[in-house]
């Protein structure tokens, strides 16, 4: 067993509420961090720190968990610029803009889609994520789905399968027939492959009746479910998420009251993924309301080439905090602790002893610096599993 100690570090967040200041962030100051087999063996104080095998001295830079970024759909070919141009001169966003997606990715190779997942996951890492989920859903055939997961699958075990994305083209006049595919041969395509299971249950999607039999189908093979929820406008899909117990219900953009106190009364996670009200200059989720009743908050990329083409958690910070008035502290914590409780994950998003040595060193004091500095590359190194990476 080889073990290494990161010292010198002026600010560590370990999202553990047991040390350091007690905060839910658990900030120590002065400290150092030990890892061994790709572990966090010990956390605490400078002076204190034990006897390694090899030693970084970070010179007072902050550490913070990686980011783990619970929800993206980075298997695609093509992009969608043109239609975000259009938006900025005050088109509006719609489900349907995911069709042109669709038809470049059946199109293209798996050398190309595979290529394009590898280029999203380095630029990921570059900005401090060390987990993140894929989704499927621009495939949309039981073929097509089951190979953007298996490519998904090279790169996280967190993969979800969203054949319930959007009706494509050819079943438009029988949507019953395509939701029959998505729970029987697609499913059973895409089963190998998947951990999760999703639903873009939506005005021009699917309703709440084919989200709860998509989901339910799931559920009887082993996939854990997991909802795009209530994001252009009011409807059933936080209620679904909470009626089956769903890891998480994502953007929760449009709440009733009712929604709100579901999602505290379950545990159902609300996924916040500003990048998208950024992207499609719409009205940001009511973060405050969620927190002031008790609700768990995540933040998410959701990184695409339609609605929001950013792979950066740091931006989704400095958004949370600017936009949706979360503290800087709240924000992170939802960006690395708030999504491995998306993803039902309890050895990521922190740095308490058994945690995965899984971390970011800031080219910063402070964490806070993340929203302080928006646009500003602070990631100095990361690392995954105990090695730089
Ligand atoms: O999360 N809402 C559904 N899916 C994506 C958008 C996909 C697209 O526009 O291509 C989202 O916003
Ligand atoms: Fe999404």
């Amino acid at each position: 067993m080889t073990s290494a100690l990161l010292t010198g570090i002026g600010e560590l967040v370990t999202n553990d509420p047991t040390v350091g200041d007690r905060s839910p962030l658990g900030i120590l100051t002065n400290a150092a961090l030990l890892v061994a087999d790709g572990e966090v063996a010990w956390v605490g104080e400078r002076s204190r720190a034990p006897e390694a095998d090899t030693s970084v001295d970070v010179s007072g830079r902050a550490v913070i968990p990686g980011f783990v970024d619970s929800h993206s759909h980075l298997v695609f070919a093509g992009d969608r610029a043109a239609e975000f141009a259009a938006r900025m001169t005050g088109e509006p966003y719609t489900a349907g803009g995911i069709r042109t997606t669709v038809a470049a990715t059946r199109a293209a190779t798996d050398e190309t889609l595979t290529a394009g997942v590898g280029r999203l996951v380095s630029e990921m890492a570059r900005q401090g994520t060390t987990k993140v989920e894929i989704k499927s859903g621009y495939g949309l055939t039981a073929h097509d789905e089951s190979r953007a997961l298996a490519i998904a699958r090279q790169f996280t075990d967190q993969t979800t399968y969203l054949g319930a994305h959007v009706v494509p083209s050819e079943y438009a006049d029988d949507v019953a027939a395509y939701v029959d595919l998505v729970t029987g041969p697609m499913l059973e395509a895409s089963r190998p492959y998947a951990r999760w299971i999703d639903v873009f249950c939506e005005d021009g999607a699917f309703d709440a009746d084919q989200a709860r039999t998509i989901l339910t189908a799931g559920a009887a093979v082993g996939l854990g479910a997991r909802l795009h929820a209530n994001q252009l406008g009011p409807g059933p899909g936080v209620q679904v998420a909470c009626e089956v117990g769903a890891a998480s219900a994502d953007h929760c953009t449009h709440l009733s009251d009712a929604d709100v106190d579901a999602l505290a009364d379950s545990g159902v996670v609300a996924t916040l993924l500003p990048g998208v009200e950024f992207s499609t200059r719409s009205p940001y989720p009511d973060a405050r309301r969620l927190l002031a009743a008790g609700v768990t908050v995540a933040l998410a990329s959701d990184c695409n080439p339609g609605s929001c083409y950013t792979s950066s958690m740091p931006l989704c910070i400095a958004l949370a905090v600017r936009e949706m008035r979360m503290s800087p502290a709240e924000a992170l914590w939802s960006a690395t602790a708030g999504g491995a409780r998306a993803l039902r994950l309890d050895t990521v998003g922190r740095l308490g002893v058994g945690a995965s040595a899984d971390l970011v060193v800031l080219d910063a004091p402070s964490y806070l610096h993340l929203a302080y500095r928006p646009g500003v590359p602070l990631v100095s190194t990361v690392w995954r599993r105990g090695r730089p990476v």
